[in-house]
């Protein structure tokens, strides 16, 4: 198997010492390692023979002849693939569009990982190195078989805004066979493609369903989520001889896909929600992390880095160094693990403090249960955690009770739809409920699930210093700096795979501290004793249409689990 990059310095020196055209027949340069020979058309492909070995030599000659001859009388279209070098071509795209990769670009491509992520600050050519690369293994391994290669934006106006005006920008029209641009298919003089995509929704993804690429590049890959992520890796694979698939990412800190990401390259373990996360493997993981200093054009710009300067603390973390605790859109940014993650034995623990839990009951996804203490000063603290799925609500009960002996638990506050949600004829709530009552811990009450008042509380507590939690909770540590903001609703946080424990810690602080009413449809919940569904849902319509119609709600008293 060819090494990347093997020959590119040599072949730099070939391609500068000759000056030659477009239609200059042959080119013959001087490598540093005794005579390197660089036959062909600047542009319809070369071959860098390493020894002065006249028979290949004369091969070479002989190939490179008739493929001019077949260019002259079809276009470059159709010039076969083998005379293509792809190591020598790259070393001749970067030449010919000016691209002369900045040392953290050059690390970044020279790492064989098979997941490489170029990430950090704003600048320091993320986007261009990817553009870079796309062409680069399009002409790597296209001697035999032409290749696809894919390049892919969130959404289609950052699409063009980015990829395609640097490929317009700085690729010259004669190194490239032709452009779709209504497909954003370029194919290049050795039949190969990139292709400039993007999947604005979740689904638009499986429009590439159909193709396999040699390489997949994602710009600002925190845009997507892991499942786009884990989809597109399945289509990473191709038959050409020899070829070694890899996808690579380009990005920023923050945004939805913080958390995979960071987890996948910064942290070096599976995400929450990877499919088989027993089959990670931190070796096919590569991150170059780039600040803003690796492009000297921005680095000596006194007035983008004033601009840069002038951003918030914790904007300014993200944009000019590539901090991964911080970044744009993070709802969090008063959280500082100095100040805010004590360890346990820090804390004067005393058995009179009120203790509570709270419960994000899940199945499938896992059930987050978090323990809560006031100290005299009105200081919440978070001391224990416990997250993990495919428990049945019984084993729920026992594995909290096994972790609360000793300890008084005045209250047990369970996400909302555990009381909806049914199995056999009981919810999820009343079996749980059940199971905690026969260890000596009190029946759950319906948690307080106003989101945006919750993560309100959770923000302001934390910037008095009122809300602490100790670092054995790893888990809620751990999400709560990756938390976002919707921009459906700026004051919402966005849901993401593996939030779980994030929303356990909203109910326990906003049901505890700031209780509000309970939703209707749990209300009615409550009120209806019938068992059988069909019941259920009839009494449930009589009472809705009873509280649109402004009647009935008066004289029931607010179910005493409610009230504090
Ligand atoms: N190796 C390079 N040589 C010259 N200019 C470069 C190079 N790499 C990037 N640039 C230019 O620097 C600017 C920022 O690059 P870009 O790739 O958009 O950075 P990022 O994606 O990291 O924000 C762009 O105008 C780009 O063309
Ligand atoms: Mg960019």
């Amino acid at each position: 198997m060819r090494e990347r990059g093997t020959y590119l310095p040599h072949v730099k020196r070939a391609d500068a010492a000759c000056e030659a055209s477009r239609e200059a027949p042959l080119r013959v340069a001087q490598c540093k390692q005794g005579y390197g020979i660089a036959l062909g058309y600047k542009g319809f492909g070369y071959k860098l023979q390493k020894r002065n070995d006249m028979k290949a030599v004369a091969k070479g000659r002989h190939r490179a002849k008739r493929n001019l001859a077949r260019v002259r009388t079809n276009g470059a279209a159709k010039l076969p693939r083998a005379e293509k070098d792809g190591v020598a071509a790259t070393g001749d795209f970067d030449l010919r569009c000016g691209y002369v990769p900045f040392a953290r670009q050059l690390e970044f491509r020279n790492s064989v990982a098979k997941y490489r992520l170029f990430g950090g600050a704003a600048g320091p050519g993320k986007t261009n190195a990817l553009l870079f690369e796309a062409i680069r293994q399009a002409h790597l391994y296209g001697n035999e078989k032409p290749v696809d290669t894919l390049l892919l934006r969130r959404t289609f106006p950052e699409l063009e805004a980015s990829l395609v005006a640097y490929f317009r920008r700085d690729v010259p029209r004669d190194c490239y066979a032709s452009y779709n641009d209504s497909k954003h298919i370029v194919t290049w003089l050795n039949g190969s493609t990139t292709r400039f995509g993007h999947c604005a929704h979740e689904n638009d993804i499986y429009q590439y369903q159909g193709a396999e690429y040699l390489f997949i590049g994602i710009d600002e890959l925190t845009h997507f989520t892991l499942k786009m992520w884990q989809f597109l890796t399945s289509r990473n694979r191709c038959p050409a001889p020899n070829s070694v698939p890899c996808m690579a990412g380009a990005t920023n800190p923050g945004n939805i896909g913080h958390a995979w990401v960071k987890a996948l390259w910064i942290d070096r373990r599976a995400p929450a929600g990877m499919d088989r996360p027993d089959q990670y493997d931190a070796k096919d993981y590569a991150f170059t992390r780039a600040t803003l200093k690796d492009n000297p054009i921005y680095a000596d710009d006194a007035q983008y880095r004033r601009t840069l300067e002038a951003l918030p603390t914790h904007l300014r973390r993200a944009f000019l160094d590539g901090e991964w605790d911080v970044f744009a859109g993070q709802y969090f940014d008063v959280f500082d693990r100095a100040r805010h993650t004590p360890r346990a034995e820090e804390i004067p623990f005393e058995p009179w403090w009120p203790r509570w839990l709270s419960i994000d009951w899940g199945f499938e996804h896992p059930s987050a249960v978090l323990w809560h203490t006031a100290s005299p000063n009105g200081t919440v603290i978070t001391y224990r955690e416990f997250v993990q799925n495919h428990l049945s609500p019984r084993m729920l009960a026992a594995a909290i009770a096994e972790r609360s002996a000793g300890e008084r638990i005045s209250s047990v506050y369970l996400s909302p739809d555990a009381f909806a949600q049914r199995t056999a004829d009981d919810t999820i709530a009343a079996q749980l409920g059940r199971g905690l009552e026969l260890e000596g811990l009190p029946r759950p009450d319906p948690a307080d699930d106003d989101r945006v008042g919750g993560w309100m509380l959770m923000y302001e507590l934390l910037a008095q210093d009122r809300w602490i939690v100790t670092q054995n909770c790893a888990g809620l540590i751990e999400s709560l700096p990756v938390l976002t903001r919707d921009e459906a609703n700026i004051e919402d946080v966005l849901k993401y795979e593996g939030d779980d424990v994030a929303d356990a810690a909203r109910y326990g602080l906003k049901s505890r501290m700031e209780p509000g009413r309970m939703p209707l449809a749990l209300r009615n919940a409550e009120r209806i004793t019938a068992v059988d569904a069909t019941s259920r849902a009839i009494w449930m319509r009589k009472l809705e249409a009873e509280a649109r119609r402004g009647a009935g709600t008066h004289g029931v008293p607010a179910p005493r689990r409610w009230r504090l």
